[in-house]
């Protein structure tokens, strides 16, 4: 897959340590590895570090694991990949797919991914601007992120395909039931993008004990961290080890 130079458009090549367009512009390669063609002054940084640091430790304890597998049969090795929002690249150094690119706003994320991960490109940059050429991969990925509609439509090939990861119903309600009094259910309504039609449904769920120290962690991935109070937040604390419902929902959809 070639990338594209975020001021003029024309394609990026790697010299040594930077990525340099026909034009004259040049891109330095972080010392990680990642590489930063964000020029957009945006106000989203993406995950801050300590969301980062939580996610990886929870991730690397292998809860998920059974998810990054059932993407992964999904996939072929002789797939292009984008995995859009890609965060510290958990799911993207796994799949088997031997040319794949990584997006992602979060410079903590990145720096995480390409450091040890050095079989992807990883680029710092918003997932709805992609630095990509029309047509130009085989699968997109996006797992608990924003869908980026228009531009998976854009960068796909026709026959290719767009895996989502979202959470069903149950997902975590374990969790919610320590620190909310009425905890309520995931929507979970049918996801609908202009361009594509959905062509499959997975589910899978695993029930799972998590370590009373894994749970703070497992609690600041979730979207309700930063719109809960400090009192129920510090319930977790009193928990001990719980039994949690992992729940997800893999839709797959192809163009048309
Ligand atoms: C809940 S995390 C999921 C990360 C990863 N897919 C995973 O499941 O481990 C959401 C990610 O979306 C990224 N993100 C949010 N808005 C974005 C945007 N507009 N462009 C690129 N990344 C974005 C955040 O930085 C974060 O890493």
């Amino acid at each position: 897959m070639n990338i594209l130079c975020p001021v003029c458009k024309k394609r990026l090549y790697k010299k040594d340590r930077s990525y340099r367009c026909e034009s004259g512009h040049n891109f330095d390669i972080a010392k990680e590895g990642y590489l930063n063609l964000n020029r957009r002054d945006s106000k989203n940084t993406g995950d801050n570090p300590d969301m980062i640091k939580a996610r990886k430790r929870f991730l690397d304890k292998g809860y998920y694991a059974f998810l990054a597998e059932a993407v992964n049969d999904l996939l072929e090795e002789g797939d292009s990949l984008v995995d859009l929002a890609c965060g510290e690249g958990y799911y993207t150094s796994r799949f088997c797919c031997k040319d794949k690119i990584g997006i992602d706003l979060s410079k903590s994320g990145l720096k995480i991914a390409s450091k040890s991960d050095k079989d992807t490109l990883y680029l710092l940059n918003s997932i709805f601007h992609d630095p990509l050429e029309d047509k130009c991969c085989d699968k997109v990925v996006t797992i608990f992120a924003p869908i980026a509609g228009k531009e998976i439509c854009r960068i796909l090939k026709d026959d290719g395909s767009f895996i989502l990861v979202r959470p069903d119903k149950r997902h975590l309600l374990q969790l919610k039931q320590i620190v909310y009094d009425h905890p309520y259910l995931n929507e979970a309504e049918d996801v609908v993008i202009s361009g594509l039609t959905r062509t499959d449904q997975i589910k899978i769920e695993e029930e799972k004990t998590v370590s009373k120290e894994d749970l703070s962690d497992l609690f600041m991935m979730t979207p309700y961290y930063n719109t809960t109070s400090l009192t129920d937040k510090k319930k977790l604390e009193k928990a001990g080890n719980t039994k949690i419902s992992f729940c997800f929902i893999i839709d797959i959809f192809k163009k048309g």
